[in-house]
């Protein structure tokens, strides 16, 4: 009797319950009307007289122990389950540390939504190209500077195999495979052969708008403009276009934005009340008849700007080397703006 007395012990011992089920069913297996314990006092009944003493101490300890194990199990499953007895929930919380969204992908995200409202699809292309895709295509001539081993970084010569100088050689490969119309922006990285500096460096973010239709005209992209400054810089932004000029875009432009200063001058529009934001134009003809599109049926407009250089003038930030160098002290200032 001793012997069981003992295993029913060791056994309860190792029970510990995962839920208030199993402890019901422990309870069951001990104390219940068939229950271990039970069975063990109806034995006790028969055992000889002189061991009673002994193996009553004994039994009695173990039906103590069984049902002090009980209550010490369920009070632990109550405590699982009932948080708000158990936790105090006035207590302040950890302090999270998050990360932040880096300032350009913020402005790159904002200028995504910006155009996806008015029907602009997004597309991508390789940041390593030929030069069909980076220039020829794009009418640059034979003897141009930007093809210029001091401004592009080529991987071989012969054929020109290259890191794109621009987004523009998106643009080509969409006009390529696609018929129009044709309504699509392409973010991407670029690269250029240039001295490192606080306004320039050899690694920029642009974005690439192409709109290609029948009959889109030069008010079409000067309304699209306003209409993406607005929404950039707040209702109130005026524009402003330049002519320039860029080998795949005829006629071409520049448009500034009004400064912030409203025009009476400081140091970051250099005084001339202006800043420069991006470069537009209508899409040459040889571009469009080089992709594949019939100009005489289709005009086109396409737009590039720096996403650094727009986060710069947002965030008046001084330095565009800032961007590159990833300083949590700089990279913090960001958390607050989703
Ligand atoms: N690709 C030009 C640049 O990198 C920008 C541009 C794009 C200009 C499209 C006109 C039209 O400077």
């Amino acid at each position: 009797m001793e012997k069981k007395i003992e295993e029913a012990y060791l056994r309860a011992q190792n029970f510990t319950a995962n839920d208030l089920k199993e402890l019901e069913q422990f309870r069951i297996d001990y104390l219940g009307k068939k229950g271990i314990i039970t069975s063990l006092f109806n034995d006790f009944k028969s055992i000889p007289a002189a061991e009673k003493k002994k193996t009553g101490k004994l039994l009695n300890e173990l039906k103590v122990y069984v049902q002090e194990k009980i209550l010490e199990n369920a009070e632990g499953l109550t405590k699982q389950s009932d948080y708000s007895t158990s936790f105090d929930l006035t207590l302040p919380a950890n302090h999270l540390i998050t990360g932040s969204r880096h300032p350009i992908s913020m402005v790159r995200k904002e200028i995504i939504d910006i155009f996806s409202r008015i029907g602009f699809t997004i597309s991508e292309g390789p940041e390593i190209e030929d030069d069909w895709h980076v220039f020829s295509a794009l009418n640059f001539p034979e003897e141009h500077p930007a093809r210029d081993m001091q401004d592009t970084f080529f991987i071989s010569k012969n054929p020109d195999i290259l890191l794109r100088t621009h987004t523009s050689s998106v643009q080509v490969r969409v006009m390529e495979n696609n018929n129009p119309p044709i309504r699509t922006i392409s973010p991407g990285r670029v690269f250029r052969n240039e001295a490192i500096s606080a306004r320039s460096h050899c690694i920029f973010h642009q974005i690439e708008g192409l709109y290609v239709d029948t009959e889109v005209s030069f008010a079409d992209l000067k309304q699209t403009l306003e209409y993406f400054a607005k929404e950039l810089f707040g209702v109130d932004t005026k524009i402003r276009l330049r002519p320039s000029f860029f080998p795949f875009t005829e006629p071409s432009g520049e448009m500034d934005v009004l400064c912030s200063c409203k025009g009476t001058g400081c140091r970051l529009c250099k005084y001339t009340g202006w800043l420069e934001v991006l470069g537009c134009g209508m899409v040459d003809p040889n571009v469009l008849t080089d992709c594949g599109i019939d100009p005489n049926k289709y005009t086109g407009f396409a737009f590039g700007l720096g996403i650094e250089r727009i986060a710069l003038l947002k965030y008046n930030i001084k330095d565009i080397r800032l961007y590159f160098e990833n300083d949590v002290r700089f990279l913090n200032q960001f958390s607050s703006i989703v």
